[in-house]
């Protein structure tokens, strides 16, 4: 009998993101019920599927090999407490299942009793009851003779709902897993999910959200204290609770930059450094928030950085290079002004006048160069030198997500520090098959646009057509406006077409 899975928890074991299985969906390739899809289908769809490729396989076996190395089992498992219960949940679902299984087995001994019983007083139905007796006798040898591959996706769907919690969101029904020591509100945001928070830390309430089917436990301290009312309904907070079953939860989400506030946070330098030995005209400025005071933002968007205190004369508007999902440390790739006064922050910085353990104003965010919302398009990136500091952030944010079934990366370099961040690059497009990435050369910004464009619309009529795409562009301005144009005079929808000038 094949079991039903959630699309996340089926794309966890096959190995795929959920955007490929997504896509073989919409093609017809993989049948859903409410969202689920079966055991059987799912190895229909995916038939050179081997359990032992799997990273679900691997984790699994990864988990047992260190079971006693007590700081592994720390990360990769739930506390004690959360572990007994679901073994509790497991155990008592397997109780079930004896018990409809002893239920069958008499009713099939009644069945053969019966059949011989019918054959003795009715010498007349012999033959057919001899028959079915053998259909009958068939039947019992060809399921208890079984070992379908599919038996073992379903033990591995059970293996992992002992380890990890499956979650839904209502209303906009994302869905996402949780493992190990992971509240609610920090798989959510690793996952790519804009939940509503604040503090992160449980003094601000903003993070309450209503469990509507199964079971969660407070896992951090919280001085936030929600109203006898709000916990008759089921309310949580998000960032104090990790759930112990599968739940569904009703929870506010960001639609885009219009639902995220405006925050001030006085951060601090974790360090300024050449971004890699050989691009010494790029800098790396690490910050990181206060634990109780987090930088809500959406991938992509920018941040006003300024002195603490005496901010006014010396401050900047930077993107965010890493993903909101690590709403701690923030970091940001600071280009060496080619002008005497074009950006007096960054001359500052490589002057060397931040140090580690500096205090410095962070407000914002900015912005809307974000991820479409709702939009599963194959995503083409184009960047033009530091315009790969808020794409950086965006394909961090799209591979959480896991629901776009392709990522081109197309980045184009004009100055001496190139493809400063090349290898993280490549090792992208090696780890995923949906993840392509193309480096480019070209004197200037403007002749490398319009290359760029080009090179777009060569790849992406190879695989489809321009118009089910979505295109972000960044860089400087130059950049954006030759590729714009080559790509609008190509036929590029203006809606799918995102525009970010560093
Ligand atoms: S984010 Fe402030 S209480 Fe949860």
């Amino acid at each position: 009998m094949s079991q039903r899975l959630t699309l996340s928890r089926a794309a966890h074991i096959v190995g795929v993101s959920r955007g490929a299985l997504q896509r073989k969906m919409r093609e017809g390739e993989l049948p859903s019920h409410d969202g689920m899809v079966s055991t059987v289908d799912l190895l229909r769809a995916y038939p050179d599927f081997d359990l032992e490729d799997s990273g679900a396989f691997e984790r699994v076996v990864r988990v047992k090999e260190e079971a006693f190395g007590r700081r592994v089992m720390e990360r990769v498992l739930p506390s004690s407490q959360i572990l007994a219960q679901r073994l509790f949940a497991q155990s008592q679902e397997l109780g079930e299942l004896r018990h409809h299984l002893q239920g069958y087995h008499q009713l099939v001994l009644a069945l053969r009793e019966r059949i011989a019983q019918i054959s003795a007083e009715r010498p007349a139905l012999q033959v057919e009851m001899a028959a079915l007796g053998e259909a009958l006798e068939r039947g019992l040898a060809a399921v208890l003779g079984s070992s379908e591959p599919s038996d073992n996706i379903a033990v591995m769907d059970d293996m992992l709902k002992v380890i990890t919690a499956h979650v839904t969101v209502r209303p906009s029904g994302r869905e996402f897993l949780v493992e190990g020591h992971d509240t609610l509100l920090r798989a959510g945001l690793s996952s790519g999910l804009a939940l509503n928070y604040g503090c992160g830390n449980g003094n601000c309430g903003l993070c309450k959200a209503r469990v509507v089917t199964g079971e969660v436990r407070r896992v951090q301290h919280c001085d936030y204290v929600l109203s006898e009312a709000e916990r008759l309904q089921g309310y949580v907070l998000l960032c104090a609770h990790s759930p112990v079953t599968d739940v569904v939860l009703e929870a506010l989400e960001a639609q885009g930059p219009e639902d995220i506030p405006e925050q001030r946070i006085v951060a601090r330098v974790k360090s300024v450094a050449p971004i890699n030995a050989a691009a010494t005209d790029t800098l790396l400025l690490h910050v990181q928030t206060p634990r109780s005071n987090r930088l809500r933002f959406l991938a992509g968007q920018s941040l006003t950085l300024a002195l603490a205190g005496d901010g006014r004369d010396c401050q900047a508007i930077y993107t965010v290079a890493s993903c909101p999902c690590d709403d701690r440390n923030l970091h940001f790739h600071v280009a060496r002004p080619d002008h005497p006064g074009e950006d007096v922050f960054a001359e500052m910085l490589f002057a060397g006048g931040l140090k580690s353990g500096q205090e410095i104003m962070l407000w914002g965010p900015w912005g809307d160069f974000t991820l479409a919302a709702g939009s599963s398009r194959p995503i083409v990136f184009a960047a033009c030198d530091t315009g790969f500091s808020p794409v950086n952030s965006l394909i961090e944010h799209a591979l959480a997500v896991d629901a776009v079934e392709s990522l081109s990366l197309y980045w184009l370099a004009t100055r001496s520090d190139g493809h400063y961040r090349a290898n993280q690059c490549r090792a992208w497009a090696e780890a995923l098959d949906h993840f392509h990435y193309f480096p480019l050369t070209a004197p200037d910004a403007a002749t490398g646009g319009l290359s760029t464009a080009r090179a777009i619309c060569a790849g992406v009529l190879a695989s489809g057509k321009l118009g089910e795409h979505d295109v972000y562009l960044s860089g400087p301005e130059a950049f954006v406006a030759a590729a714009a144009a080559e790509l609008a005079a190509a036929g590029m929808p203006e809606a799918q077409l995102f525009l970010k000038v560093i």
